[in-house]
């Protein structure tokens, strides 16, 4: 589920939709947690859709770990790329602010951490040499975003945090002893996921 603080708001005709904040939400906050009105659709299922649903669910859904397409049933559905991503994903199932964002800001996604099924040409962006999303890009960025995501963390337990109580119950615990510094954050890289033909 996305934070209550967005709204859906029309770009233009070549992106579409978007996710916007309609107030501040702070660095550390989580903006987008896995929860359990979210579909996770096994790869064989969606193979097998016929053409026009196929297409919209590679759309408007990506792909976890296990190569499951996991496809929200929210507005975190039109979450858009940026390589100035204002989120960042972690290991657990949740999303974080990789920055403040302020009202009217958009939230958006690197969509290198996603395991796209094929490589995503986007609007060009200044300050970054990458013109396309790469499926494997999570195996040349994985540093940088879990760095952005240590940072984040750092402002976890200072922030208000409406979507804490969605947090799936096997990653709490680790969550906790992670804000403790009893353990360190789980690399981003693992998100990766290598399709079988690829193998
Ligand atoms: C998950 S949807 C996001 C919602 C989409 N904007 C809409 O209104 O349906 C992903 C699609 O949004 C568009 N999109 C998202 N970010 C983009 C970007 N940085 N450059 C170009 N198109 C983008 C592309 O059409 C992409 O296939």
């Amino acid at each position: 589920m996305m934070h209550p603080d967005t709204e859906l708001r029309y770009i233009n005709d070549q992106i579409g939709y978007g996710v916007f904040a309609t107030k501040f939400i702070p660095k550390g906050t989580i903006v987008w947690v896995l929860d359990d009105l979210d579909q996770v659709l096994e790869p064989s299922f969606v193979e097998k859709l016929d053409p026009l649903r196929k297409q919209e669910v590679q759309k408007y859904s990506f792909r976890n770990q296990f190569g499951q397409y996991i496809l929200c049933w929210d507005k975190a559905r039109y979450v858009n790329h940026s390589f100035h991503a204002t989120c960042v994903a972690t290991m657990y199932d949740l999303e974080l602010a990789a920055r403040d964002i302020h009202p009217g800001e958009e939230l958006t996604d690197d969509y290198g951490t996603l395991n796209l099924d094929e490589p995503f040409d986007c609007f060009p962006e200044a300050g970054t040499d990458r013109s396309r999303v790469m499926p494997d890009d999570l195996l040349r960025y994985y540093r940088q975003w879990d760095e952005i995501a240590a940072g984040a963390f750092e402002h976890f337990n200072h922030v208000k945090q409406p979507l804490k109580h969605l947090i799936r119950p096997e990653h709490r615990e680790k969550l906790n002893a992670i804000m403790e510094h009893r353990m360190p954050l789980d690399s981003v890289i693992q998100l990766y996921y290598k399709p079988p033909s690829k193998k």
